[in-house]
């Protein structure tokens, strides 16, 4: 028994995690129809990888995952090329991911002969024998690699030289060659097809500097593997400004930008979700609530659905059942405003400190370090310290650039704060 359950709906219509890759998916996902077109034309068309950019929770890997979700649907139409998606994403989150990063993407090709094996065949491509595959995964330097990394590339859970070590090993004992050869025998001409693979989430690399510096240390290995197509996925600009570097030109295609979804299509995949999900319930939060909080939250349809499943479990606490869209909406707006005050009360923060964040939503939810005086600053210093207080209290969010903190943006308790602040007044984008 769930809340969900009492409020009529099989499960949350709210969810924050990113939509799988399934039918029920493909469904929810809403206004992404010539991203997905785009995506997959530039993967079947060019010889560059993939970028992707967009703001946190913007719906940059759900996007993904859909259009991966299309590929593998439509591969048995044997389209040329075939793009054949490996399913988890890779991330790199330290150097040493980057060094188990190629380990971890050799390892997945060789699944995903595993796994497509009949299709493949059945479509006339050569593919490696199924005894060579569990031969060359239950080698001893890949088991020891898959102990230590999680297959997303990410969570180095062995020791950092242990898992050096491995990385090394692999990189010395010739076994990227064998899935090598596989690769080129079975796309044979070069290009008949590929195995797309994403690189998601890179702006945890924090700067932008790093983050160019992973991507040219995997230039000219994964990056430079022809049967390998990259979809290479970034928010804070860290994709664009990664993929503008001299040493990725020519490998790298100018950033796709995944904008917030507009107000019919976010109210859209509100409504996807509750015809998938309801089971005759009224919705916690219905269209005209939704469309409140989106607004407040500046077009954040991840923070927006997190608020809604924060409302719905407010309203299940308070006995709050059944009652019509009206009276719930009359209701959010009460809790938004109390949860606002309690952001805009915090005693923490300087009057300097609200003023700060007054100009950065005044400035497009952002700022520059570098524009101190514009901001009313003596010095970038200065400009810091009182940044470094809204940000120690979660209200904005710095950017290092390539040298050091240079920028800063307003997070979702920001734009609470600043809700109460105005007066309660809706954001006009
Ligand atoms: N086009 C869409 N239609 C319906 N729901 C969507 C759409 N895009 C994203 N969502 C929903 O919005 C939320 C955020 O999506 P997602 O995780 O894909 O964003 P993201 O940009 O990858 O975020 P992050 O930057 O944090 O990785 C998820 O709950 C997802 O289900
Ligand atoms: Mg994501």
């Amino acid at each position: 028994m769930t809340i969900w359950t009492d409020l009529g709906f099989n499960q949350s219509p709210y969810d924050t995690k990113s939509l799988p890759p399934t039918a029920i998916g493909e469904r929810l996902l809403v206004g992404r129809e010539k991203h997905i077109q785009r995506l997959i034309n530039r993967l079947a068309s060019s010889s560059s990888h993939v970028t992707i950019e967009g703001e946190a929770g913007v719906g940059k890997t759900s996007l993904i995952t859909i259009a991966n979700y299309r590929m593998k649907r439509n591969s048995d139409k044997a389209r040329s090329p075939i793009l054949l998606p490996i399913e988890k994403s890779f991330q790199i989150t330290t150097q040493d991911g980057v060094k188990l990063l190629e380990a971890a993407v050799y390892r997945a090709v060789a699944e995903a002969f595993i796994r497509y094996r009949e299709a493949l065949q059945a479509w006339g491509y050569d593919t490696p024998k199924v005894a060579d595959i569990n031969k060359w995964m239950n080698s001893p330097i890949i088991k020891n690699i898959s102990a230590g990394v999680s297959v997303a590339g990410v969570g180095v859970s062995a020791g950092r030289s242990e898992s050096l070590n491995a990385s090394t090993a692999f990189a010395e004992s010739g076994l990227a060659n064998m899935v090598r050869s596989w690769m080129a025998e079975c796309f044979d001409p070069p290009g008949c097809g590929y195995f797309v693979c994403v690189l998601d989430n890179l702006e945890l690399l924090v700067s932008s500097a790093s983050a160019r510096q992973a991507l040219e240390e995997i230039r000219d290995t994964i990056l430079a593997e022809p049967g390998l197509r990259w979809v290479i996925c970034g928010a804070r600009g860290v994709v664009r400004t990664a993929a503008a570097s001299p040493r990725l030109q020519g490998r790298l295609c100018h950033p796709l930008e995944v904008e917030p979804l507009s107000m019919g299509d976010a109210i859209g995949a509100l409504e996807a979700r509750i015809d998938e999900f309801s089971t005759g319930g009224a919705p916690p939060v219905g269209p005209i609530g939704f469309q409140y909080l989106y607004e407040i939250l500046k077009c954040n349809l991840r923070n927006t659905l997190q608020k809604c499943e924060d409302f719905s479990f407010w309203l299940h606490d308070e006995g709050v059942i059944g009652a019509g869209e009206m009276e719930h909406v009359a209701l959010m707006q009460s809790w938004m405003t109390l949860l606002s005050d309690e952001y805009a009360n915090n005693p923490n923060i300087s009057p300097h400190g609200w003023k700060l964040l007054d100009d950065m939503v005044g400035n497009e939810g952002s700022c520059d370090f570098g524009d101190y005086e514009l901001f009313g600053f003596s010095g970038p210093d200065e400009m810091k310290r009182c940044a470094a207080e809204l940000e120690h209290q979660n209200l904005i969010e710095m950017s290092p650039g390539d040298t050091g903190m240079d920028s800063a943006l307003v997070a979702p308790n920001g734009w609470l704060a600043r809700f109460s602040r105005s007066g309660y007044q809706i954001p006009r984008s």
